[in-house]
């Protein structure tokens, strides 16, 4: 066949061809405009004919291809629209509903706790759950002979050499003295943390349980600034107004004290809680201990301030009626999924 008959067929075939699946545009792809296709044999042999022939037919091959390569893209266009058309999607239907998490009641109560103080110009504070000796307990007033150092209460983590030089945290305490002694007054934090305690594990008391921490130092704070706050709190978290506060002991607090909340007695629940009383106690408070401010590296002349500490699982078993102290450690996904916050 000569050059230009070979031209006038290509013609006629790209004129009539109309390809009706993607599959077939592809196809139709290879066979014309391949890298072994039929403008590739074509533009092989134009190279060899007379030039006559190629001044009448090298415009009428370039625009051929051009001509094949838009209707390969055309082609391809129209099909992949009719494919997506043919798929019906119904855009009003409502998603599959997508199971969520829950949050902790532990999470709750913190975060609870968090808010409350935030509002009043605290903002949260950090330490690590292993703590040295001095963290924990000397930088806090405890005496060297202590019972609270004893075996029985704290778990001792042996350095790499062997010796027990730091403990898990007893208390998050210890947070206080690393706030204290890396920042300048005026102080205001919280803390909340895990703290652990060698305890034997029943349904009222573990191993492992959560407390929160308060600390405000500054200029002139005084026992009244302390009730008002902790009055403030009790209000805000309990929704109850009258508090008391009966003098205690703690090693870093001096005056200390231990705060009760007064609950009432208007049903079963009450009494049971209250062991009778109306009386809740709720957490321990005091004037931080000169001493302690001296170890921290604050002067108790200039500066006086106030700590408390709580625990967060009485708080949660309370108001979620919790039982067992236990089911907030165990994360059995159907006790985990029950709590919600009532703030
Ligand atoms: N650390 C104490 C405990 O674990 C609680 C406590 C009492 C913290 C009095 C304080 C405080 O900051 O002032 O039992």
């Amino acid at each position: 066949m000569k050059f230009s008959e070979k031209i006038e067929a290509l013609k006629k075939e790209l004129s009539s061809h109309q390809p009706s699946d993607l599959d077939a545009v592809e196809a139709f792809r290879i066979k014309y405009l391949g890298s072994k296709g039929l403008f590739k044999d074509l533009f092989q042999e134009f190279k060899s004919v007379s030039s006559e022939e190629k001044r009448a037919f090298g415009k009428v091959l370039n625009g051929l291809k051009n001509e094949a390569e838009e209707k390969v893209n055309s082609w391809k266009e129209q099909l992949s629209e009719q494919k997506t058309e043919k798929v019906s999607i119904d855009l009003t239907r409502p998603s599959m509903l997508r199971e969520l998490g829950a949050e902790h009641p532990i999470s709750i109560i913190k975060r609870e706790i968090i808010d409350i103080f935030h509002g009043i110009g605290f903002s949260v504070a950090e330490g690590p759950e292993i703590e040295d000796d001095w963290h924990n307990f000397t930088a806090l007033n405890f005496p060297p002979e202590h019972p609270a150092r004893d075996m029985q209460d704290t778990f001792f983590v042996r350095n790499p050499n062997g010796e027990e030089d730091h403990v898990l945290r007893t208390h998050t305490s210890s947070v206080q003295v690393r706030v204290m002694t890396n920042e300048k007054p005026p102080i205001r934090i919280i803390a909340p943390g895990r703290v652990f305690r060698n305890e034997a594990v029943s349904a009222r008391s573990h191993c492992i349980f959560h407390q929160i921490e308060g600390l405000y130092i500054d200029e002139g704070v005084t026992f009244a600034d302390m009730k008002q706050t902790l009055e403030y709190f009790a209000k805000e978290f309990f929704g109850k107004s009258k508090i008391r506060l009966r003098p205690s002991y703690f090693p870093f607090t001096e005056p200390s004290a231990e705060v009760d909340v007064y609950w009432g007695l208007e049903n079963e629940v009450d009494h049971r809680i209250t062991k009778g009383t109306g009386w809740l106690e709720v957490m321990g408070c005091g004037m931080v201990d000169p001493a302690v401010l001296e170890s921290c590296g604050i002067d108790p002349e200039k500066y006086s301030g106030f700590a408390f500490g709580m625990g967060l699982e009485r708080s949660a078993m309370q108001r979620f009626q919790i039982p067992d102290i236990r089911m907030i450690f165990e994360n059995d996904i159907r006790f985990l999924k029950q709590f919600q916050s009532t703030f």
